[in-house]
């Protein structure tokens, strides 16, 4: 599909690229521009440079470069298309054309169809039918109100092989459509049938309203307890998280994070309706970020078992890292938050939300945990994990803060854990410093992109001063192209660069560099603008241009002499080599 010039133009206008990046990393101002840690590589130090003038990013350690479509494609993992589309819904722009001549979004629309239509399938069993009986029980006894079922739209899958099916193909849909939709299967003799039966069920829903899964859990019998849709055309379980359509219209900028579906239904009936949880899985990184990007500060409240701490403590790492802050929700003597507040209530979980603790807390019980505090070498191994702790902590004040509880608790004097912190802190530092010249070395090194260029340097730079002068001056395209065409490029890469600006310019009235992404990778793309930028500031003169010309034109002039010697100019070219000795 080939989106009009215009329509990314206006898309990267409504997407400001320090609106779009402060999602994903801390941004600091610098006059005019923002600097940060960049998020494509390791390090202490900001090199990630955003420049406002002409809104691009481009860090000085991995050379990582472009636009907010760059950013988006480099750090979702998109491809072009996909990252179009993710920038356009976030500024509320409709795709051009896209509802005429797109397969794909012709599939996803049947899919969300037939999803929606199997809710309500589901829905009018628990709520209205008999065969949904079995259900209506099972959420009684879980004390959920009939607005809860109705808000959540969850429903009742009957115990036959073919209902929905029957149902769905009734109304159309095509076995294929709803094999891939992953609410039918294909059995062995190619007869499809309901891939839900006797669970009840839970549609997961997005942000913009529509059903893209659903989890389905078993009432009695035995096997996995709960079966989640795999992966669809519309559905994506690590970037989405579960009641988000509800918590995203919380005014708070806090987000309480539970581990089943039933914790947050009961969290929610309970009042709260800032509550999400993850599509039985782990929590991932995209998740973190998706967080990130409706609140500032997210409460764990994970089931208190041994699974559910070691999550724990893998999601305040996650979300650290996304730049959220997390607090920890601890319960004694209950396995969940759904069975807390069935116990205890509304009011008490919310004093569990105020009084919960912070990351470090949290993380310095679990140091103490199956310690003997009481005996020398417990005492000694508490430190040495606590040490490690603290040196982990940024902020000085917050790290002082937590030494002297430590000192205080074991009564020991406090100079010497600070001394300790101090020591693992600069070797930390030491370490990290080197892992990022060395890093920093292989970018350098590096040129993934384009491999030919190590084996003819000086062909190479003259290509990249060519294609910086191009498309620096796109007016003066027809005078570059009077002495010199692609097919004097050496490396195939610049060749294809240099070929895709000519075309560009040539088709459209007002050219830019970023155009001509739906043609690169993002990693690609980053090479293109490290070839503009490391030439902007060179101001290449037409004399230069002409210059890296001749260097093209000299190597073609030589490649061509040495293939076309006749034998006979061979034997005496040998000759003269001998005579010479
Ligand atoms: P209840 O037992 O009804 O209270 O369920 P719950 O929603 O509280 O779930 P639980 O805390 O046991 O598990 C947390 C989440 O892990 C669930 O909501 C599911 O998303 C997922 N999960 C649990 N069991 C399974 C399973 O057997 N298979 C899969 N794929 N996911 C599961
Ligand atoms: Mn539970």
């Amino acid at each position: 599909m080939s989106l009009p010039d215009s329509f990314i133009y206006d898309l990267v206008q409504n997407n400001p690229i320090d609106g779009v990046m402060s999602s994903y990393v801390n941004l600091m101002k610098r006059g005019r521009d923002y600097v940060c840690l960049c998020p494509f590589h390791s390090e202490k130090t900001a090199s990630c440079h955003v420049y406002m003038s002409d809104m691009h990013f481009h860090c000085f350690g991995c050379h990582a470069s472009g636009n907010v479509i760059t950013f988006i494609m480099k750090i979702e993992n998109l491809s072009y298309i996909e990252a179009v589309r993710f920038l356009a819904d976030r500024a509320g722009m409709q795709m051009p054309d896209e509802a005429n001549n797109n397969e794909l979004y012709r599939v996803k629309t049947r899919i969300l169809e037939i999803n929606r239509t199997a809710a309500r399938f589901y829905y009018d069993i628990l709520t209205n039918s008999p065969d949904g009986e079995k259900g209506r029980r099972y959420f009684a006894e879980r004390s959920l109100e009939s607005s809860t079922i109705t808000k959540y739209g969850l429903g009742y899958a009957p115990g036959e092989w073919s209902k929905l099916y029957n149902f769905l193909r009734s109304k159309g849909y095509t076995d294929e459509e709803l094999v891939l939709s992953n609410l039918c299967m294909r059995g062995k003799n190619n007869s499809v049938y309901d891939s839900f039966r006797d669970r009840v069920m839970f549609p997961i829903i997005d942000v913009r309203g529509n059903v893209i899964a659903f989890g389905g859990r078993i009432i009695d019998g035995t096997g996995p307890k709960y079966l989640n849709s795999s992966d669809t055309p519309v559905f994506k379980k690590s970037r989405n998280l579960f009641s988000l359509n509800f918590a995203k219209k919380s005014e708070e900028k806090k987000l309480i994070l539970a581990e089943g579906y039933m914790d947050v239904i009961s969290i929610n009936q309970a009042g709260f309706e800032n509550v999400v949880a993850t599509l039985g899985t782990a929590l991932t990184p995209e998740q973190a970020r998706l967080m990130k990007q409706h609140a500032d500060e997210i409460i764990i409240a994970y089931d208190s078992d041994g699974a559910g701490q070691t999550a724990t403590h893998k999601a305040i790492n996650l979300l650290s890292e996304a730049g959220l802050e997390t607090r920890i929700i601890k319960m004694e003597g209950v396995k969940d938050p759904d069975e807390f507040i069935k116990k205890f209530g509304a009011a008490r979980f919310r004093q569990l939300i105020d009084h919960s603790d912070g990351a470090i807390s949290f993380e310095m019980s679990k140091c103490a945990a199956g310690i003997d505090l009481g005996t020398e070498e417990g005492k000694l191994t508490y430190l040495n994990r606590v040490t490690e702790l603290m040196a982990k902590i940024d902020s000085p004040i917050a790290r002082e803060v937590y030494i002297s509880k430590v000192a205080s608790e074991l009564n020991i004097n406090k100079n010497v854990i600070v001394e300790q912190v101090e020591s693992i802190i600069s070797k930390k530092e030491k370490a990290a410093k080197k892992a990022e010249r060395i890093e920093i070395e292989r970018f350098g090194k590096q040129r993934k992109e384009n491999p030919e260029a190590m084996a003819h340097l000086k062909e190479y730079r003259a290509e990249e001063g060519i294609i910086a002068y191009t498309a620096l001056n796109p007016e003066n395209v027809d005078y570059v192209l009077s002495k010199i065409n692609p097919e004097c490029f050496v490396t195939e890469f610049n060749k294809k660069v240099f070929e895709k600006i000519v075309e560009r310019i040539h088709n459209s009235t007002d050219f830019d560099i970023m155009l001509l992404q739906s043609e690169f990778t993002a990693d690609e793309m980053s090479r293109i603008n490290n070839i503009i930028f490391n030439n902007r500031s060179l101001n290449i003169s037409s004399a230069a241009l002409d210059d890296y010309i001749n260097v093209l034109a000299g190597y073609k002039e030589k490649a061509a002499n040495v293939g076309d010697l006749a034998d006979d100019d061979f034997s005496s070219f040998f000759e003269n080599l001998k005579r010479n000795k």
